[in-house]
C-alpha cells in the first residue's frame, strides 16, 4: 500500500512531499498581456499552504498565436518574469514543490486573445487554423525549451509539458488531427518527435535539478489507447522524464475501444515498466478513500482538480480523515469565494456542469 503522505523522489529535482498534486486548472486571472495577477498569486499560494505536496499552475501559453483563453497566463516572454518570480517563491516557501504547465492551444487557440490565424499540424477547416511550415514547427519547439528555461530562471521546481486534450502536442500525436507526410508526420516515431525534441532541450538546458512531466491523453482526439501505451512506454524507458500525468478524467472507467474492455484505464498503464519515471493520474478523484485507491491500483501520485477547487485544503483534511469528500456539488458561488476563486474564476466554472449552483 503506497502511504499517501510519504514523500516522492524524482529521478531530478526535488522530491514531492505527499502523493496530491494540484492539477492544472485553467481560471482566466490573468492579466491580458500574460502576467500574473493578485487574483492568481491568491488563489495558487492558498493550494500550497492548504497542503498540496505538488502546485502547478494553470496551462501557460508558450507563444502568443498558441493562447488558448482570454486571461491565460503567459510564459511566452520575459515580460512575465516576475509575477512568475513572485508565484514560485509564494509557493516554495508553503513547502510546496511549483510546476508551469506549458502550452499551445494549437488549432484550438483563442483566436480573438492572440489576434493571430490559429495554427496546427495541418489546415482545419472547422477552426480555420492553418498547417505550420517545419520552420514554424521548430520555433514553437524552441519556444517550449524556452519557456521551460524562463520558468527554471523564475524558481519554480520544474514543468509539464501539456500534450492532452486537443491542444497542439496531443494533434501532433493525432491519427485524426495530424496530416503531415514530413518527419513530423505518418508514423508514432514522427508524430512524437516535436514532444522527444522538447524534452530533449528542456533536459540538456534546464540541468539535472529541474523536473519535467508531460501530460498525456490516452484516449479520444486521435489518440489510440495502444499508442498512448506504446508511447508511455517508450518515454519511460528513455529516462529523460520525471513523470507521467494521465488525464483519464474518470481514472477508474474502463477504456472505449473494444480490445481494451473489462480493465479500468489505470490498470492499462499502470502495469507498463517505469524505470525511474513516475505515473500520476487524475479524474474524479474526489475524496481520500479514491485517492488511496488510485495510489493503490499503482499510481505514483494523483493529480487533484474540482476537489482542489472546492477546498484549499483537501490534502490537510485528508491528512485528518482518510475517508474525507469533497463537498457535495453544486457548490455556490459563496463557498467558492471563500476558498479563494476571484469573480472572473467563477464565471469560467461555470461552464463546468453541475459543478456550481445556476446564476
Ligand atoms: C476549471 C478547470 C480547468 C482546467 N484547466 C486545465 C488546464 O489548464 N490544463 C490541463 O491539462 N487540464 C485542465 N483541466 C483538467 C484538470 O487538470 C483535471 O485533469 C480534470 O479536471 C479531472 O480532474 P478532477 O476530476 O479532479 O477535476 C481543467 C479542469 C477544470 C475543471
Amino acid at each position: 500500500m503506497t502511504e499517501m503522505f510519504a514523500p516522492l523522489t524524482f529521478a531530478h529535482g526535488a522530491p514531492l512531499p505527499n502523493r496530491l498534486m494540484l492539477a492544472p486548472l485553467t481560471n482566466q486571472q490573468s492579466h491580458a498581456d500574460g502576467t500574473l495577477s493578485q487574483a492568481e498569486l491568491h488563489w495558487l499560494t492558498m493550494r500550497a499552504k492548504g497542503g498540496f505536496g505538488g502546485v502547478m499552475t494553470a496551462a501557460a501559453y508558450v507563444t502568443t498565436e498558441g493562447k488558448g483563453f482570454p486571461g491565460q497566463l503567459g510564459i511566452h516572454d520575459d515580460i512575465c518574469l516576475p509575477g512568475l518570480t513572485q508565484l514560485a517563491a509564494a509557493i516554495n516557501a508553503a513547502g510546496s514543490r511549483s510546476a508551469v504547465q506549458l502550452h499551445h492551444a494549437g488549432i484550438r487557440a483563442d483566436q480573438k486573445a492572440s489576434g493571430l490565424q490559429a495554427v496546427g499540424p495541418s489546415d482545419d477547416a472547422a477552426t480555420g487554423a492553418r498547417a505550420m511550415n517545419i520552420a514554424e514547427v521548430e520555433a514553437t519547439i524552441e519556444a517550449y525549451i524556452a519557456a521551460a528555461e524562463r520558468a527554471h530562471r523564475a524558481g519554480f521546481n520544474g514543468v509539464e509539458l501539456h500534450g492532452a486534450h486537443n491542444y497542439l502536442l496531443c494533434e501532433f500525436l493525432s491519427l485524426t488531427h495530424n496530416h503531415r507526410d514530413d518527419l513530423y508526420g505518418g508514423s508514432l516515431e514522427n508524430r512524437a518527435r516535436p514532444l522527444r525534441k522538447i524534452i530533449h532541450g528542456i533536459r540538456a538546458r534546464c540541468g539535472a535539478g529541474f523536473t519535467l512531466g508531460v501530460r498525456l491523453t490516452v484516449e479520444r482526439f486521435g489518440i489510440e489507447i495502444h499508442e498512448a501505451r506504446a508511447l508511455c512506454g517508450e518515454l519511460m524507458a528513455e529516462k529523460e522524464l520525471d513523470y507521467l500525468d494521465l488525464s483519464l478524467w474518470d481514472v477508474f472507467k474502463e477504456p472505449e475501444a473494444a480490445a481494451f474492455k473489462g480493465r479500468s484505464l489505470i490498470d492499462w498503464f499502470a502495469e507498463l515498466p517505469r524505470h525511474a519515471t513516475r505515473l500520476g493520474v487524475a479524474g474524479q478523484i474526489r475524496s481520500g478513500g479514491e485517492a488511496q485507491r488510485s495510489l493503490d491500483a499503482g499510481a505514483d501520485f494523483v493529480l487533484i482538480g474540482r476537489a482542489g477547487i472546492a477546498n484549499h485544503d483537501f490534502p490537510q483534511r485528508l491528512a485528518r480523515d482518510a475517508d474525507y469528500q469533497m463537498p457535495k456539488l453544486p457548490l455556490s458561488r459563496a463557498h467558492l469565494a471563500q476558498e479563494g476563486v476571484s469573480p472572473v474564476f467563477l464565471d469560467y466554472l461555470q461552464n463546468f456542469p453541475n459543478f456550481m449552483e445556476p446564476v
